[in-house]
């Protein structure tokens, strides 16, 4: 199949995707103990699987990889909804929370939506608010990751993370509430764009925090446990969730909160916007 431009749309998710399912194989190898040999055996032939197929995507994406990719991402998620069952009934040995391991479950659901194409632009606000309930919600997670990985000992690094903890909570609660008020006529208000710039901006500092820190931690200079992959890995998410939500209204649309044409301006920005920078792939 000759590559379209959605199609070239669509190589750029795959190639950031499979990135980011490739690192959770690779953490799921890492969390598992000496006693769970063939499960950590599984997770790191995930981890090899999703690297292949990340190489062949930079070649092309012909149909025949494409379904090839959705079969191994639909394997990867049940595997490890299987692995999260025996968590929760305490029969297997992991060295991660629940939640966390649901959090990549959900990144993996949120891969075969993309794959099946069920999430469609067609509403740039809908789009924009299924973002922010996807990743704002992960986001919490991420900085609750950097609780639990550290040192107490690095009590200044901990207490902004818990400062993004609480900010990306009330970010997730406001997104889920407005989503609620807007779900029958879902129009690019004022308030969506505000909520697109206070999620735009409080994601930057985030990404900001976790650079500092990916440098701390590889020059060994802060105690703890935090691999540098997971803060990279962290970063390469918020990126693409920013690069995802920050489309604009034209300034006359928003202020006067019309429906139809700054739906559609909206989406026409959207667009052009949709895709992250080449050094954050
Ligand atoms: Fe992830």
């Amino acid at each position: 199949m000759p590559e379209t431009e959605g199609y070239f749309e669509l190589k750029e998710e795959c190639l950031f995707w499979l990135a980011i399912l490739r690192d959770h194989g690779q953490f799921m190898y890492l969390a598992f103990p000496p006693s769970e040999k063939a499960d950590a055996k599984e997770a790191q032939y995930y981890a090899g699987v999703f690297a292949d197929l990340r190489q062949r995507v930079a070649g092309g994406l012909p149909e025949k990889l494409l379904s090839e990719i959705r079969n191994r991402v639909e394997d990867f998620r049940k595997y490890q909804q299987d692995v999260l069952h025996r968590l929760l009934t305490c029969s297997v040995g992991f060295n991660l929370p629940p939640l966390v391991l649901e959090e990549t479950i959900d990144e993996a659901r949120e891969f075969l939506l993309i794959l099946d194409h069920v999430i469609p632009e067609k509403n740039p606000v809908l789009q924009d608010m299924h973002e922010h309930l996807m990743w704002l919600w992960n986001f919490t997670a991420h900085a609750d990751a950097i609780l639990m990985l550290l040192d107490p000992v690095e009590a200044i690094i901990l207490t902004r993370a818990r400062e993004f903890k609480k900010l990306f909570m009330a970010l997730f609660y406001k997104a889920y509430s407005y989503g609620k008020m807007i779900k029958s006529r879902p129009e690019c208000l004022a308030n969506l764009i505000y909520l697109n710039r206070e999620a735009t901006t409080t994601s930057q500092e985030f990404i900001e925090y976790m650079g500092k820190l990916k440098c701390d931690v590889e020059e060994c200079r802060v105690l703890g446990i935090l691999p540098a992959l997971l803060l990279d890995h962290m970063i390469r998410e918020a990126h693409y969730y920013i690069g995802k939500i920050r489309g604009e209204c034209p300034k006359d649309s928003a202020s006067s909160g019309t429906g139809a044409d700054s739906v559609a301006a909206l989406g026409a920005a959207t667009k052009k916007l949709r895709l992250w920078p080449a050094k954050n792939r």
